[in-house]
């Protein structure tokens, strides 16, 4: 969703999918739904998301209409692919989706189902900042079919919040969660470390004050300094200083040892749950290579191998399909190479790793070399699967290199 869209080839204007894409219908079908609202940008994020100045005509109180139209398009495609499936799990993300009325989400959600199905069980989870989840929105969400609310804590700590740009009151982190369970709703809070000026002690604060929230999952996400941000640009003017890899990897160190003495365990190198059954299944199956629709503005999806996505701006999502084309800006059909290659970059970075056998013949070997330098778990290893040690998700993007250069 980062960044700008990449080139690809041209997509058709009527959506459809090429006639010879393997679909297999047992393979789990999951939609996103992007909700590119903000009421403020953070300083930090270079998400596909816009305030209300920057709509250009595009009208929030529009938009579930407009993503109904791409679901009626999406229900269209699929049924003439012979692509038609239930949805495991339905992510609404943002942007900020609680910046809409819950009642939108709610037609959403109804649309979608009415379209695909929703599977028995299957997981429905809204992003929301913590100042937009009152018991009210929670309850709403609740009745329409949401069944997890994952909600942008960052940090306990007022000058770290200041440093993102945060503009929520932590407070409202207590009563946002309070509202969710109350609502019987399950709950993950996201946590940034490593922001400007952030001290390991102001880290270790928010880890215990997050695990005081009592919730059923935690990702935490090392900042990333994103080129074109207003973060950017103040350390490029030395206004704020640079990040510290070291004091980063200190902290991921911190949050797993915390998280695992509460019960937590990691199931992914930025995310711990306290179950199995807690684990984002909607996040699995973008690392797993599932089957998924992204539904609104900028959002990417891929069918069979096929990768698509839509145009970036939400006015000229909305003018596409008022003129009955597909929002689609481009596609692209990764051969055989880079799709193993991403395969590898996805899995191995979480719990159950790549099995050996799905590296290329010539890279097995390197596996013993990664368990003598501490990165790979030998007892997994001997079960046929790559697993990370902590030491190896300090340095997974290395690894991955191993295993793939
Ligand atoms: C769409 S936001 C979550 C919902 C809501 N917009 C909010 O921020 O409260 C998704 C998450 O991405 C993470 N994120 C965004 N930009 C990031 C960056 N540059 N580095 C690390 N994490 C980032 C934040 O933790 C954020 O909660
Ligand atoms: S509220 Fe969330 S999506 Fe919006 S700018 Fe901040 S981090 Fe990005």
């Amino acid at each position: 969703m980062a960044g700008p869209l990449p080139l690809g080839d041209p997509a058709p204007t009527d959506g459809r999918l090429p006639a010879d894409l393997p679909i297999d219908r047992d393979v789990p079908f999951s939609a996103y739904l992007h909700v590119p609202f903000c009421s403020v940008r953070c300083g930090y994020c270079d998400f596909n998301t816009y305030t209300s100045s920057e709509l250009r005509g595009a009208k929030q109180e529009d938009y579930a209409s407009t993503l109904i139209t791409e679901i009626a398009l999406a229900r269209r495609v699929l049924g003439e692919a012979d692509a038609l499936r239930p949805m495991d799990t339905v992510f609404f993300g943002g942007g900020t989706p609680t910046l809409l009325p819950p009642g939108d989400l709610a037609r959403m959600l109804g649309a979608a189902t009415a379209a695909f199905g929703l599977a028995d069980g299957a997981e429905v989870t809204v992003e929301a900042n913590p100042d937009t989840v009152t018991p009210e929105v929670a309850r709403t969400l609740a009745d329409a079919g949401v069944t997890r609310l994952s909600i942008g804590m960052q940090s306990a700590v007022p000058q770290v919040l200041a440093a993102l740009d945060r503009t929520h009151r932590p407070e409202n982190v207590r009563t946002a969660v309070a509202a969710a369970k109350d609502a019987g709703l399950a709950v993950s809070v996201d946590l940034i470390y490593g922001a400007p000026g952030e001290s390991l002690a102001d880290w270790e604060a928010s880890l215990d004050a997050a695990l005081e929230l009592e919730s059923d999952h935690i990702s935490a996400y090392a900042l990333i300094i994103e080129d074109g941000t207003k973060l950017a640009r103040q350390i490029r003017r030395g206004e704020v200083p640079t990040p510290d890899d070291d004091l980063q990897a200190d902290m991921y160190e911190l949050a797993d040892a915390r998280l695992a003495a509460a019960g937590f365990e990691w199931y992914e190198v930025s995310n711990w749950s306290r179950t199995a059954e807690q684990r984002s299944r909607h996040n699995l199956a973008y690392w797993r290579g599932s089957d998924w629709w992204g539904f609104g503005p900028g959002a990417h999806s891929h069918v069979a191998g096929l990768r698509w996505w839509n145009v970036k701006h939400p006015a000229a999502y909305a003018q596409r399909l008022a003129a009955s084309e597909s929002p689609a800006a481009g596609t692209e059909r990764p051969d055989e190479d880079s799709r193993t290659l991403e395969r590898i970059l996805l899995l191995s970075r979480i719990r159950e790793g790549i099995a050996v056998d799905d590296l290329a013949q010539d890279k097995r070997p390197r596996v013993a070399g990664l368990i003598a330098d501490g990165l790979v778990e030998p007892a997994a290893a001997m079960r046929g699967h790559v697993q990370l040690t902590l030491r190896g998700r300090l340095l997974a993007d290395a690894v991955v290199r191993e295993l793939t250069d």
